[in-house]
Order: structure tokens, then sequence, then C-alpha cells
């Protein structure tokens, strides 16, 4: 299991490289993703305003409308969602949620700062905004109020169905919102979250301020071991579509394969120190899309 899951890592990020640039460091081979290999113009897509801090591409029937005729040579551009802000002295000061497509942006939600799909064939997004929860409308491409909540959310999740859905307020709480948005409940056990996702089977993962993951399945909480010590940074690769029990976490520069049993590993991949993207999103193992100085790159595998 482990092995397969550092191959699929290695197969969905070190395919950027045709003969992988690799090299060896303490005994173990390390695929080094350069400014160069990753930031490439072959991949450049869009420059956007401002910089890109969340892109969900959604596994829904939104994207694969665009993928009917599916011809990878033809590179279809699918709809994705996109959160903006300015990055200043490490504070975020909004800039809205786009959706995207062929080159241009629509702004769906100004105060809007997470989106979250379904991973099944509905068209079902949600997103998180600084006044509540909101749900996006296909037919007039904007954003309709879901439930009577006021929170200010800072990240959101959802279900393989989009029937349960999570929302992180900006006092870091856990809510899971029920009764189609009539109530929220209070997940008691889970503290101080910066940044939550799920996986395929609905274990919750989440660090604290202290850079300690977590995951919170059916029966309660289980700390992550195996991560590096004195770790600085952590973000979430975002959901992964795959019917897989892990989800990659990004330590400082190295991508970590976090299981819900509570071990994590490194993969061999490690970005070079220049070149850590802004946000990423993945499409399956096909597409990946990543951000970097206001720029949205697209690579197909
Ligand atoms: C969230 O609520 C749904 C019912 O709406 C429930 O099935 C699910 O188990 C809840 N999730 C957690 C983590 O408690
Ligand atoms: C929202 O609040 C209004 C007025 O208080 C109420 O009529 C409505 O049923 C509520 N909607 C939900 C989804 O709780």
């Amino acid at each position: 299991m482990r092995t397969q899951a550092f191959l699929c890592v290695v197969l969905f990020i070190g395919g950027y490289i045709a003969a992988p640039l690799s090299e060896e460091k303490d005994d173990k081979i390390v695929i080094l993703l350069s400014r160069h290999i990753l930031f490439n113009k072959n991949y450049l897509k869009y420059k956007a305003k401002h910089d890109i801090v969340d892109i969900m591409v959604p596994l829904t029937a939104l994207t694969l409308e665009s993928m009917k005729d599916i011809d990878f040579d033809s590179k279809p551009d699918m709809t994705v969602f996109l959160v903006e802000a300015d990055l200043k002295d490490g504070k975020r000061i909004d800039k809205g949620l786009y959706l995207y497509k062929n080159g241009e942006e629509k702004m769906v939600l100004p105060n809007g700062r997470a989106a979250a799909a379904s991973f099944n064939d509905e068209k079902i997004v949600y997103f998180g905004a600084s006044d509540g929860l909101y749900v996006y409308n296909v037919d007039s491409k904007s954003a309709d109020k879901y439930g009577n909540f006021s929170d200010s959310i800072i990240d959101i999740a959802t279900n393989v169905d989009g029937k349960h859905i999570y929302i992180l307020s900006e006092d870091h709480k856990l809510y899971n919102v029920t009764n189609e948005g009539a109530d929220k409940e209070l997940l008691q056990d889970v503290e101080d979250a910066q940044e939550i996702v799920l996986d395929y089977f609905e274990n919750i993962y989440f660090y604290d301020s202290n850079k300690d993951v977590f995951i919170k399945n059916a029966d309660g909480i289980i700390k992550v071991l195996g991560l590096p010590k004195g770790r600085k940074s952590l973000k979430f690769l975002g959901q992964d579509f795959r019917k897989v029990r892990y989800v990659i976490l990004m330590t400082d520069n190295v991508l970590y394969v976090t299981f819900a049993n509570g071990l994590a590993f490194a993969s061999p991949v490690e970005l070079s120190p220049d070149a850590k993207p802004t946000a990423y999103g993945l499409w399956s193992k096909i597409v990946h899309y990543y951000a970097y100085n206001k720029n949205l790159y697209v690579k197909y595998l």
C-alpha cells in the first residue's frame, strides 16, 4: 500500500520530468522539482490579477461535460474555481472566488474563500465565504446562499455525494452542516483546525497552529506520526477523488503521504525552495493545476 502511494505521487508529480532529475540524499532518492521544471511556459494557462491561493477542480458533471470527447492532445480546458488574494508579509487579503474556463475568469463570490465539490456525477459545488455558506448555481453561474449561517468561513469540505458539508470558521471551529443547511453541529474534538481536507472515505484531516496533524474518523481523533520535527509550513494538496485512504500534505518542501491510520511517509518528491506553488488543484491523476506568482499552470500527465 505504501509503495503504491509512493508510485502515485511520483507518477503524478514526477510526470513533469521525462528523465527524472534525481539525486541521492541521506540514502534515498529524491526527485527535485525545480522552478524551471514546474513553471515552464508551456504549462502557463492564465495570468490572474492577484495570487491564486486555492484551486478547486470539481470531478463532477461540470468537469465531465467538457471531457466528453476525451482527447488529451487537444488538452481540454475544464471548469475550475479559483480563490484569489493578495499575499503580503504572510498575510492574506481576500480578493474573491472566480470561475475559470477557456482563458477567462468570472467573479462568482466577491467574499468567497474556499470551494468544495461532490465527487459523483451531481453538479454540487459549495463555497465558504466571510458571511456564510453558498451553493453554486450552474445555470446562472453564480452563488446562492445556502442555509442560514453568517459564520465567517475559512475552509470547506464535502463528501462523495455532496450530502455532508463541513465548514471551518475563522475562529478555527469545525462544524458539520446538517438538515440541508438548517443546523450545524460543532465537532467538539476538533480543536484549533487551520485547514481541512477529506479523503474518499470521509476521514477528516486537519492540522493545528502547532503544526500537528490529526485525523478525525468515526472513532475519534488520531495524531499523525512520521512528519519531520521542526516543520515550518503545512498545506494539503487538495481533494483527491480516488478511492484511497490517504491525502498528500506538503510539509515545508517535501510531499508526505498521510494515511488514514495516522502514519505519514515522505514521498521522494521535493520542491526546490524557490518553486513552491501558492495553490494546487488535482483532477484525478490526469490533470494537475497549480499557481505561482499570480499565474495558473496546467499540466496534463
Ligand atoms: C455529519 O452529519 C451527517 C448527518 O447529516 C452524519 O451522517 C455524519 O456522520 C456527520 N459527520 C461527522 C464527522 O460527525
Ligand atoms: C432561515 O431563517 C428563516 C427566518 O428565520 C426561516 O424562515 C427559514 O426556515 C430558515 N431556513 C433554514 C434553512 O433554516
